[in-house]
């Protein structure tokens, strides 16, 4: 996007966040106290969309887009004290401006433990509770509920081509997994269900593989489990 478009774009959204926030004051719960909620629909939703997934009319004009805060692999960096910095002084080199001029203290605390509630720690487990099933139904009849395989004579039973020791394999990326569940192995029989799971049932069904199944056996955890991305995994 070239820069004076992407300026105009920004001026768009501000101006839409600011009909939200400046309409009356919006900011009290009639009986005085803070409401965390009715902040995040006044001064973000605009932005980070009203689930939190930042689905809003401003994503498509904003580089880089409003953060999603349920996507899991942000859960470990947004942290109440690191959003609540963030709310106040804003995050350089992107349409988060900060808020400290119209949000006091409390204000922007409360809503940072409300986006982390709310939000990032709700859609982790929703993630992860996907992931599990879709292991479930999709994959567990060949690679077993543990990812270890299931027993020759059952192999033998159902046809099905034998099926590796997930547990045992070195250097199985989120990537890889997505494209071995994605795409398959027609030549042996393996199956793709790029059909079944969208990109997102994907990426959940393999988080579920390298945090429930992997972590076990290989002591992966938290950010160095994603593919080696944990730099900046926003991007
Ligand atoms: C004008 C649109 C806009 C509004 C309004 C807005 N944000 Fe943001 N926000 C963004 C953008 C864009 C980013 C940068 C995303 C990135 O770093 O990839 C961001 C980033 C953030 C981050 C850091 C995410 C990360 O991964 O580092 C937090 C926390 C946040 N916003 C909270 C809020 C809260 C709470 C409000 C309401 C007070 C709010 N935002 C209002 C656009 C907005
Ligand atoms: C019909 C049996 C079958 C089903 C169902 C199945 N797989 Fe497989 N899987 C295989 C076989 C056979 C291989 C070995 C062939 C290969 O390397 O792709 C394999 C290999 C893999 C590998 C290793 C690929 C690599 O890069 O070496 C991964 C990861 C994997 N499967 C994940 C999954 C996931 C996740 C699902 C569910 C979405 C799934 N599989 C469903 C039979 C199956």
């Amino acid at each position: 996007m070239s820069r004076p478009r992407r300026y105009a774009a920004l001026a768009l959204a501000l101006a839409l966040a600011a009909t939200g926030a400046l309409a009356g004051d919006r900011k009290k719960h009639p009986d005085g106290r803070i409401d965390p909620a009715l902040l995040y629909h006044n001064y973000c939703s605009v932005c980070h969309g009203d689930q939190g997934d930042g689905r809003s009319r401003a994503r498509n004009s904003l580089v880089p887009p409003p953060a999603n805060f349920t996507d899991p692999r942000l859960r470990a960096r947004l942290t109440i004290d690191y959003m609540d910095a963030i709310i106040r002084e804003g995050k350089a080199g992107t349409a988060m401006v900060g808020w400290k001029t119209q949000l006091n203290p409390a204000e922007s605390k409360a809503l940072a433990r409300y986006v982390r509630g709310q939000y990032v720690e709700k859609s982790g487990d929703d993630a992860a509770r996907r992931g599990r099933v879709f292991y479930g139904h999709f994959c567990a009849s060949c690679h077993g509920g543990t990812g270890r395989g299931i027993e020759a004579a059952a192999v033998a039973a159902t046809g099905a081509p034998a099926a590796p020791d997930l547990t045992k394999m070195k250097g199985l990326s989120r990537e890889r997994i997505i494209a071995s569940a994605a795409v398959g192995k027609p030549s042996v029989g393996k199956p793709g269900f790029s059909q079944q799971l969208s990109p997102a049932d994907l990426e959940a069904v393999a988080e579920y593989v390298r945090l429930a199944l992997l972590a076990v056996s290989t002591g992966v955890s938290g950010t160095s489990a994603h593919g080696g991305k944990a730099s900046d995994p926003a991007r």
